[in-house]
Formats: C-alpha cells, sequence, structure tokens
C-alpha cells in the first residue's frame, strides 16, 4: 500500500498571518504542520474543526480543516498501482481499497493533527456523485463517526468540493465567480452563486475534458493515469505537426464535446506517421482550444462575475491553467486556479465544503441526517436542462 503522507503549511489569516509573517498560499510541501490545537475563544475568535472523507473515485482521503483555512493535516493513499493494469479504474477494486484504508488513515490524520475526533465539529463526507461503492465506504464511515462521536454528519456533493476548493487557498475569492470544473467524470461551466447555489451554463454532450486526457493516454500507451503523462508527452511535441479537429467550436451554446477529438486522436495515431509526442502536443491544443471558445461564450451568458475559476483534477494543467489566465486577462477579469495538489481529489476540498456549510447555518440547517443515502449521479444545478449528446453527465 502507498499512503501519500502531505503535511500542508496553510495560509494563517488575521492574527496568525500577521504573527507567522505569511501572505501567500505556498502550496503543498513536507514539513511541520502548523497546530492549532488551542482553544479558538482563548483569541476571540471561533475555530470550527471540521473532519473530511473522500472515497468517490480511486483516491482514499482523510483531512482535518479549520474554518480559518489551516488544512491540520491530511493523508491521500492513492491506488494507481492497484487500477494500473487495467488501464483505468475499476469500481470494485476501488471499494475493497477504500475499505482497507480508510479507517488508519482517518486515525493517522487525527493523530497528525494532534486532535480527537471529539475536537471537531463536523464529521463531513462525499456523498456523491461517483463510483457507488467507494462512496458508502466514505459516507458509511463519516455516519458511524458522527454518530459515535454525537457530531453533526455533512454529505458533501463531491463537485461543491471542487467547486469550493478555490476559496480554501484564496480567503479573496468572493462569489459570484464563473467555474470551469473539468475532472475524470465532468466538464461543467457554472456560475457559483454561493455555497449549494450553483447555475450550469453548459456541460459535455459525450467525454469529460479528463476523461479524453485518460483516453489518449491509453491510445498512445502512456499508461494510467493520463492526465499527467499526456501533459508531459506534449511539452516536447509540436502542437502543429498533427491536424485535430475542434468540437463545437463557435457553437452559441458553451457545450463541450470531446469524443470526436479523441476518435481523431486513434486515427492519426493508427496512421503510424506522427510522433507520439505531436500527437499529445496536437490534442492538448484542440483541448485548449475548445475550452478557450466555450469559457468565452460562457463569460458572456453568466453575467457580472468577481473572477474565472478552475478546478477539478484538469485544473492541474500547466498549459490550460495558463491559456485560462490568459483568457480572464482578456475579459478584465481575475483569474484564480486552486494549487495544483488540491485539484485532484483530496480530502481537504470535501472538510472545507464542509466547513463552508456549517458556517451557513446551524445543525439543523446545513448538516443531514443519519439516513443520507449515498447518490451515484448528483448534479450541482438539479435545474439545468438536460442536453443532446451520446452519453451526457450530469
Ligand atoms: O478531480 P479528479 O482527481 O477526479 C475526478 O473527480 O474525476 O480528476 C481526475 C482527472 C483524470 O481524468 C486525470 O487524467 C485528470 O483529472 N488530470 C489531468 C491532469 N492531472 C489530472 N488532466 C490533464 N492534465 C493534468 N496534469
Ligand atoms: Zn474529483
Amino acid at each position: 500500500m502507498r499512503i501519500w503522507h502531505l503535511a500542508w503549511r496553510i495560509r494563517p489569516v488575521g492574527f496568525f498571518g500577521a504573527m507567522f509573517g505569511m501572505t501567500g498560499f505556498p502550496g503543498q510541501f513536507s514539513g511541520p504542520v502548523f497546530r492549532a490545537s488551542f482553544p479558538g475563544s482563548f483569541l476571540g475568535f471561533a475555530l470550527a474543526r471540521v473532519l473530511g472523507l473522500e472515497s468517490s473515485c480511486d483516491e482514499t482521503a482523510a483531512a482535518v480543516v479549520t474554518d480559518g483555512r489551516v488544512i491540520l493535516a491530511q493523508h491521500i493513499a492513492s491506488q494507481d498501482e492497484a487500477h494500473r493494469p487495467y488501464g483505468g479504474v475499476v469500481p470494485e477494486i476501488a471499494a475493497r481499497a477504500h475499505v482497507e484504508r480508510l479507517a488508519p488513515l482517518i486515525a493517522a490524520t487525527l493523530a497528525d493533527a494532534g486532535l480527537t475526533l471529539a475536537d471537531m465539529d463536523a464529521v463531513a463526507a462525499t456523498a456523491g456523485p461517483g463510483l457507488i461503492g467507494g462512496v458508502m465506504v466514505g459516507l458509511v464511515s463519516a455516519k458511524a463517526l458522527a454518530m459515535a462521536a454525537d457530531k453533526p454528519l455533512i454529505a458533501i456533493n463531491h463537485l461543491e468540493g471542487h467547486a469550493l476548493s478555490p476559496r480554501l487557498a484564496d480567503p479573496t475569492l468572493e462569489f459570484p465567480y464563473l467555474l470551469l470544473l473539468a475532472s475524470g467524470g465532468h466538464c461543467q461551466l457554472l456560475r457559483v452563486d454561493g455555497v449549494g447555489r450553483y447555475r450550469r451554463l453548459a456541460t459535455t454532450i459525450d467525454d469529460a475534458l479528463g476523461e479524453a486526457f485518460d483516453k489518449t493516454a491509453k491510445i498512445l500507451g502512456l499508461g494510467y493515469p493520463g492526465g499527467p503523462a499526456v501533459e508531459r508527452l506534449a511539452a516536447t511535441g509540436d502542437p502543429k505537426a498533427v491536424k485535430l479537429p475542434r468540437p463545437l467550436l463557435g457553437s452559441p451554446d458553451p457545450h463541450f464535446s470531446f469524443a470526436g477529438l479523441k476518435s481523431a486522436v486513434l486515427r492519426a495515431r493508427q496512421a503510424g506517421i506522427h510522433a507520439d509526442a505531436d500527437i499529445a502536443a496536437a490534442f492538448q491544443q484542440a483541448a485548449i482550444d475548445c475550452v478557450l471558445d466555450r469559457a468565452a461564450r460562457a463569460i458572456v451568458a453568466a453575467g457580472p462575475v468577481t473572477a474565472l475559476v478552475v478546478a477539478g483534477g484538469v485544473a492541474a494543467n500547466r498549459a490550460i491553467r495558463a491559456a485560462l489566465e490568459g483568457l480572464a486577462t482578456a475579459h478584465g477579469l481575475r483569474f484564480v486556479a486552486p494549487p495544483l495538489a488540491l485539484c485532484t481529489d483530496n480530502a481537504a476540498m470535501i472538510a472545507w465544503a464542509g466547513v463552508e456549510r456549517l458556517a451557513l447555518g446551524g445543525r439543523e440547517a446545513l448538516t443531514d441526517g443519519l439516513d443520507f443515502v449515498a447518490r451515484p449521479r448528483w448534479p450541482l444545478d438539479p435545474e439545468a436542462e438536460p442536453v443532446r449528446g451520446a452519453g451526457v453527465k450530469a
């Protein structure tokens, strides 16, 4: 079992920011964790701490996050090795791995934070959407902990975890913001009006962007997970050497489509005349062109927003981040992207979504009952119109 122990130094705010002279978010690094195991009332502010659990796909993760945006501790156990032979996530293997790993991971996280369950104000867990076996492992564990310690349970929409993750790293990011949420299962443009308030402006009518990266990686024999491998290879290739389509470019609605692009990558590879690096570079450029065109339309459709924001696993792609930053600047908008390690699945974003929900209301208002049922599908904007397409993702 390979467990990543990620100790984070985070942005202390207010009094602590001044005290430690830290003004930025330094991102992920190993080192001493800033422990805030003192009573918040001591310094005249309330300190809420939430334990977050994530198990919706192939990362088993636990984290403790405070309402001061401090990640006190977090652990992520990656299952890459277990799924690599199959070229993708095998749900049954993932669910079993979550069962084995989650409990020791929670114990290690609390120990690292120097806290116990009794010190938590709530237990938050991803309750969907995702691979349902894995989601159930995390949600049931959270229910058991919440019941045993008499703490509120907060059932988090995994997509809400991604959507609010930029606010964990950047305390100046205010609602409403325009969000590109691009992961292995989703590719959406949303106006984030507040916690729990999302308006979907666009979605993919077939594949998600991360899925397109993963399929391209598979076609090029780069293995699993695909996104980072395609990005690395693309950096060494010529994006103009292979002609690839830009599906839906210029279409009036800002929806996405990547299935045709993936098929074109397959045909280009089968032609046997292009270097793999050139195919990877051409694919990534085509994806970027589509994303920029769609996001530009969404900027118009969204109305006034405070920033253009990107989140989800694909937001870890440096070329896509740079392109979106250019787009935001051209439209006079701020650009915000979480640190790379907060883009891919993690539990800090789930704990943070719990903190945000807890801050909005009392125990009754924004917490959930122990009868909350895990959801394989759970759209952020239930009002969004269905779109036509081969395999629409919610
Ligand atoms: O958010 P995430 O960790 O899990 C889901 O909720 O799906 O996203 C995983 C997706 C995968 O498809 C992965 O290939 C993609 O994000 N990804 C990337 C990069 N890092 C992860 N795609 C492109 N470039 C990257 N550097
Ligand atoms: Zn995710």
